[in-house]
């Protein structure tokens, strides 16, 4: 089966779930959008009221402003996957419940490994905390590590900024570094392809250091 069509069925899949409360007053569910083949993954916290309408991810505020970035760091909207760890949107816009995330996990692992991403850009502090424990979000924005091959980018979710004005240009300065870290984690793979034997070094759950990645 192709990487469209496994998306496809998980997609079919979500659509469907009712592994926890969040599928008894969705409109639609939100599997996420996107290439099969992204270089790039987005993983938000959940659809808000705009996407459970449209059963699309981010196309309310805080996804005009992910919009934008992503056009002024170079990159088309529809080249980048995006999606959320929960996919059916929680009440009010609460936070997802333990459970809700536990019971969506499954589909992101699975989107995850059809997708194959070079890089993923956690946005906010749930799905940061799928790669980082017990981690500050004000502490480690903008500083990727390695986790399973691929670079793992911790960022402020685009609605934080629009909350607090005062973050806008921190979020804007780590989306500008996409392209750089994009080209660093392409050239580290081309010079991993020249080695006779690779570094397993990365794939120890990653180093917090930015100087140290690349090294
Ligand atoms: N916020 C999110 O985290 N995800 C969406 O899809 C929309 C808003």
């Amino acid at each position: 089966m192709s990487s469209e069509d496994l998306l496809r069925e998980i997609g079919e899949e979500i659509s469907l779930c009712e592994r926890c409360g969040l599928c008894k007053n969705r409109k639609n569910a939100v599997p996420g959008a996107g290439p099969a083949n992204a270089e790039i993954l987005f993983i938000g916290e959940g659809p808000g009221h705009h996407e459970n309408e449209q059963g699309l991810p981010f196309v309310g505020n805080a996804g005009k402003f992910l919009s934008s970035m992503l056009q002024a760091a170079g990159y088309d909207r529809d080249s980048v996957f995006i999606t959320n760890v929960v996919k059916c949107r929680p009440p009010s816009n609460r936070d997802p419940l333990p459970e809700e995330l536990i019971a969506c996990a499954e589909y992101l692992e699975r989107q995850i490994e059809v997708i194959t991403p070079i890089i993923i850009v956690t946005l906010g502090r749930f799905s940061m905390a799928r790669y980082y424990e017990n981690a500050r979000i004000s502490t480690i924005h903008g500083k990727p590590k390695w986790a399973a091959g691929r670079l793992i980018i911790p960022m402020f979710h685009p609605a934080a900024a629009l909350h607090q004005p005062a973050l806008r240009k921190t979020v804007e300065e780590d989306f500008s570094l996409l392209p750089h870290w994009i080209e660093k984690v392409k050239e580290k793979k081309k010079k991993e392809a020249l080695l006779p034997v690779q570094s397993s070094q990365e794939e120890d759950g990653g180093q917090p250091e930015q100087l140290s990645l690349f090294g």
